[in-house]
């Protein structure tokens, strides 16, 4: 059951270049995943520019990747193999690249539709009491997943912990999106943008405008990795 949302933390960490914002990325990653006491490491995956920038640089990690558990924050609902997946993106990049079982990879079932994809991911991540890591890029628009203005967020006492999207302004419209505050259940949110097409929505955000970004409101913060292209000095 949805909580209705908290105020956000944000910390933001600003860096000079999108290749430095990529490695302190990587880095935060890598530390989360030793950081993890016993047990698994629940991560939440991202498509868009991050996904694409960061995922090749965490193959080479020395980790124990028996520990990673993968799921995503959104995914788009087109054939699996679709090379405008999310998962499809992940297994290119990185997940195809390191030993995982298959059982250690939660892929939304996308292809069958908004409603049904839905439902059976709620399946799914309802076992789960709080991800480790969720992680976002934000959108020209500030969304994040696929939470877009203007549409739901998942952010009421009653909302669905996982969001059947019928009309997304991003192609493609039919999505599945966790809902706000699903997302918010996690010890660690990290969101990152880069580049001058991200300046407005980070300056809205950083006003406090109503954005899909600021509707993740984990407990512990959200840490935000920007360079200086899409910060309004
Ligand atoms: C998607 C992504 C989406 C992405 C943002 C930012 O399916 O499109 O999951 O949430 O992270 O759209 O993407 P860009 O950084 O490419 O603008």
């Amino acid at each position: 059951m949805a909580a209705e949302s908290a105020p956000q933390i944000c910390r933001w960490h600003v860096h000079d270049t999108a290749a430095d914002v990529y490695a302190a990325l990587v880095a935060a990653i890598d530390r989360l995943g030793h950081e993890r006491a016993d047990g698994p490491f629940n991560l939440v995956l991202t498509g868009g520019s991050t996904a694409r920038a960061v995922y090749p640089r965490l193959r080479h990690l020395d980790t124990d990747w028996s520990a990673w558990r993968f799921y995503w924050g959104d995914e788009r609902c087109l054939p699996p193999d679709h090379p405008e997946r999310n998962s499809r993106l992940a297994r290119d990049l990185w997940l195809d690249h390191i030993p995982l079982a298959p059982a250690q990879v939660f892929v939304i079932p996308a292809e069958l539709g908004p409603k049904m994809a839905a439902q059976r991911y709620d399946a799914i991540v309802r076992t789960l009491p709080a991800f480790d890591l969720v992680v976002l890029g934000l959108g020209e628009d500030g969304h994040v997943a696929s939470l877009f203005p203007g549409h739901d967020w998942g952010t009421a006492a009653a909302a669905a912990s996982v969001l059947a999207v019928e009309d997304a302004p991003k192609p493609p419209p039919q999505r599945v999106s966790l809902a706000a505050w699903r997302l918010s259940r996690a010890r660690h949110v990290f969101v990152a943008a880069t580049g001058a097409a991200k300046r407005e929505a980070v300056a809205a955000w950083r006003r406090g405008e109503r954005l899909p970004a600021m509707a993740v409101t984990p407990p512990g913060g959200v840490d935000v990795f920007v360079d200086r292209l899409c910060l309004h000095d």
